[in-house]
């Protein structure tokens, strides 16, 4: 007997976060709309990384933060996997009833030097989830800090010690321990490793996949860096222009891509081994990245397209459909072009 699919631990349905834009002065009117997540679905399934790539401003950070519901999003849905085995819709819940989801779905940040307050100590800083939610107090809060200190290879005795103290390796496992201290089932690192140098990089990434083993955690892993996200990542989402444009497992995307957008980040991808090099030229991406107040008609991304015709492309905006299998792509013309690949990093493994 084959066992049923697993329910997805998050299914994202037709979300939209826009921004208004308001002139100056106390009664300015509003003057237009900041498109930074637009019709966005796609689920992320229980134990699995699923990367979140693009530009810089397509919309992954507002993403994330409509998941947590840092923003409440303008519209659609975030349907959640309940203890009980139904599903509850995050972008539809209060303030109270949020709570224990909030609990349930924890955010690692970029930037380890400014997302700790200097003024408190690890324990403070690590055990204040715990202390804020009245789910500890006391010596129970340290022993909590102690256990998830040790978890993420620093020393409970650095628990009295302020941030300054530390390295920006060092803090960033402070800011996952912070994160990890309530047992959360989703975790969403926005640009966790972006900030580090490459060996500091390399070992974050290494523990965040431990971590994920022995606590069967489920990643929404969001970064600008390509290598990055092929390095730890089961599938991949490629938003370009606050939509996904592309959505597969890790290696279809890297070897096959299946939107234009795609093949012109995978190009910018170095790669120091020949062997691992894709077959196609770099494709330089122009620099006019569209205003996202005031999108192209049609397909988004016809305005830096190589591959762009001047009818459908320009007119109709194309929808994110399975191309082969489920590997997505929002292109019309997916199916006619035979976009280049990168060879896999960790082909290298199997050789
Ligand atoms: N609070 C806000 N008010 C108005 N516009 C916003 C707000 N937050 C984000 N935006 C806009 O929404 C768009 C998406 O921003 P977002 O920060 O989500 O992008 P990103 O993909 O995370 O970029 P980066 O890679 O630089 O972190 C941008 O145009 C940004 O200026
Ligand atoms: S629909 Fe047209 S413009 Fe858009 S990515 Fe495909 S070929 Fe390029
Ligand atoms: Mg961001």
């Amino acid at each position: 007997m084959t066992s049923a699919p697993q329910e997805p631990l998050l299914r994202v349905e037709n979300l939209q976060m826009h921004f208004p834009i308001r002139g100056r002065g106390l009664f300015a009117r509003t003057r237009g709309h900041v498109h930074a997540v637009n019709d966005v679905s796609f689920t992320i399934r229980p134990g699995e990384v699923l990367g979140l790539v693009g530009e810089s401003g397509c919309g992954k950070t507002t993403l994330g933060r409509c998941i947590v519901r840092s923003v409440q999003p303008t519209g659609g849905h975030l349907h959640y996997r309940t203890e009980g085995g139904g599903t509850v819709d995050l972008a539809a819940l209060g303030t109270r009833e949020l709570r224990p989801y909030q609990q349930r779905i924890r955010v690692v940040f970029q930037d380890p030097f400014s997302s700790l307050n200097p003024r408190m100590t690890i324990l403070q800083i690590v055990g204040d989830p715990l202390v804020a939610n009245g789910l500890a107090h006391g010596s129970e809060v340290e022993d909590r800090v102690a256990e998830i200190l040790s978890r993420v290879g620093l020393s409970p005795g650095h628990m009295r010690r302020y941030p300054h103290a530390f390295s920006g390796g060092e803090r960033q496992r402070v800011n996952i321990a912070r994160a990890l201290i309530l047992q959360p089932e989703l975790v969403i690192a926005d640009e966790a490793v972006s900030a580090l140098d490459v060996s500091v990089r390399a070992q974050i990434l290494n523990l965040l996949r431990e971590l994920q083993d022995d606590l069967d955690l489920t990643y929404l892993f969001i970064s600008h860096d390509m290598s990055v996200v092929e390095s730890i990542c089961n599938r991949v989402a490629v938003m370009y222009l606050g939509r996904i444009v592309e959505l597969a497992d890790t290696d279809q995307v890297y070897r096959r891509p299946e939107h234009p957008y795609t093949e012109a980040l995978l190009s910018a991808v170095p790669r120091p081994d020949p062997r691992l090099r894709g077959t196609g030229r770099r494709v330089r991406l122009s620099d006019n990245f569209p205003d996202p107040a005031n999108p192209p008609d049609g397909c988004y991304f016809h305005t830096r397209c190589r591959y762009a015709d001047k009818e459908r492309c320009v007119a109709e905006a194309p929808d994110l459909r399975a191309v082969t299998g489920d590997h997505l792509a929002a292109c019309h013309h997916s199916e006619a072009l035979r976009l280049a690949g990168v060879v896999s990093e960790h082909a290298d493994e199997s050789r």
